[in-house]
């Protein structure tokens, strides 16, 4: 049995404590693509753990966690992610496994990652800086380098050095400090010896598990509305993120996939620049930013914050064949007296579709609303949905209907246990 899960808008949709909820009944859960640029909130009890690399199911004792070739891989991040885990009692060691296919993410791409954005100046795209577009332009041109490199320290330093040679001379165009091949060769070097255990053929243990039909969860990173190719490129992050990147990045084709959970947030959010139609701005904004604490996992910047945009989601569970819905954050909504939901775009006086736009019709097209009536009652202990305040009742299925799709998973507060299990749609 194998279940993907997707987020369907700019990420921040709660993917991580879906996942967790999922992962107890799972033997195996494995990142597909994206690289630390990720942050999966998981909160335990009065533990807040965040996740950049690791995948969140690795919080259950049984599951096995695996870090495929699709990832891009900061080895400092990923050991300090280690290290924190291990430190909070939850053993990673013979139950991580990382594909030696990752490529790496080296310091010049982080530097580069920066400069670039510094260049574009006030049209920078508001990356996350953890070098993510660089080390995906360098794997595409050949110029990658890989934690299989690292197995062979001296064809690794040979590699590290001419790139870093070439990736200097940019630098310097760019009016920004080299990067001093020797320290950071001596910091990876440490780095090798830490990592070197958890390289694992991941494709032959996924394969094996699927032929002996493990449970195995797919944990997408970022979001559909970011995916390199289906988002208002080039504000996107520098992955496939629909759910065909499991195929390439996992080596699981999407004809095994048993099931695709769409995330959707109550509403929407975005970290960094680029268009976002339905975009609420003023003391509005504040306000839902501060109710749902929408400020970034990995960055700590204030995301921007909207109305629920089902023009564009009902655009990525196509495009992701999602077949459920995990719908989150419906307890931030509480006291508002009206919520919007956006159920299409308008441009030029007629409609348009979210896959006929690029980023210029997406910054000037005019949102159709439809509008609901709030609720003011405290949700967040609510476990049955009939249980919720009417008129939240009516918001959610308003949701699966419009969207075609079961709404299976709503979650009512940050912790593990704020969560509503529905299948009666
Ligand atoms: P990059 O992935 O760091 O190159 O950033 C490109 C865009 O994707 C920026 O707008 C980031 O804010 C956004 N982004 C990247 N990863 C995430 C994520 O996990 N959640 C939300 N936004 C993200």
């Amino acid at each position: 049995m194998i279940t993907a899960v997707i987020g369907l808008q700019w990420g921040d949709e709660g993917k991580g404590k879906i996942v967790d909820l999922l992962a107890q009944s799972f033997d195996f859960t494995v990142r597909f693509q994206g690289g630390n640029n990720a942050g999966h909130t998981i909160v335990v009890g009065d533990k807040k753990f965040a996740l950049h690399l690791v995948p969140s199911g690795i919080l259950h004792k049984k599951v096995t966690g695996v870090i495929a070739n699709g990832v891009v891989v900061d080895l400092e991040v990923l050991l300090g992610e280690i290290k924190m885990l291990e430190g909070e009692g939850i053993r990673v060691k013979n139950r991580l496994f990382i594909s030696p296919r990752c490529h790496l993410i080296l310091p010049y791409h982080k530097a580069l990652d920066t400069a670039y954005e510094k260049a574009r100046g006030g049209a920078g795209l508001g990356t996350t800086r953890r070098g993510i577009g660089p080390v995906a332009a360098d794997k595409v041109s050949y110029n990658g380098i890989r934690l299989y490199d690292l197995l062979d320290w001296k064809s690794f330093v040979e590699k590290f050095n001419f790139q870093t040679g070439i990736k200097n001379k940019i630098l310097k165009a760019l009016g920004v400090p080299p990067i001093q091949k020797d320290t950071e060769l001596a910091k990876l070097k440490k780095l090798r010896s830490a990592v070197l255990p958890y390289v694992h053929d991941t494709f032959s243990l996924l394969q094996k598990a699927r032929v002996q039909k493990k449970r195995i969860l797919l944990e997408g990173a970022q979001a559909v509305m970011l995916d390199v190719d289906w988002s208002p490129y080039p504000y996107a992050t520098a992955s496939n993120t629909i759910v065909a990147a499991a195929t390439t990045g996992a080596g699981i084709s999407t004809r095994s996939i048993d099931k695709v959970l769409g995330v959707v947030k109550a509403y929407t959010s975005r970290v960094g620049g680029g268009p976002l139609p339905t975009e609420i701005v003023g003391s509005l904004a504040t306000d839902l930013r501060e109710r749902g604490g929408e400020y970034g996992t990995t960055t700590g910047r204030p995301r921007r914050v909207g109305w629920l945009d089902l023009e564009a989601v009902l655009f990525a569970t196509q495009i992701s064949e999602v077949t459920a819905l995990a719908l989150t954050k419906i307890d931030v909504l509480t006291g508002l007296p009206e919520i919007k939901v956006c159920t299409g775009y308008m441009l030029g006086g007629k409609r348009i579709p979210y896959v006929a736009t690029g980023h210029k019709e997406l910054t000037h097209l005019r949102p159709s609303y439809k509008i609901f009536a709030g609720w003011n009652e405290d949700i967040s202990g609510i476990a049955d949905f009939k249980k919720l305040p009417k008129n939240a009742q009516t918001f959610i299925r308003f949701i699966g209907d419009y969207l075609k799709l079961p709404i299976e998973i709503i979650s009512n507060g940050q912790d593990r246990n704020a969560i509503i299990k529905s299948r009666s749609y």
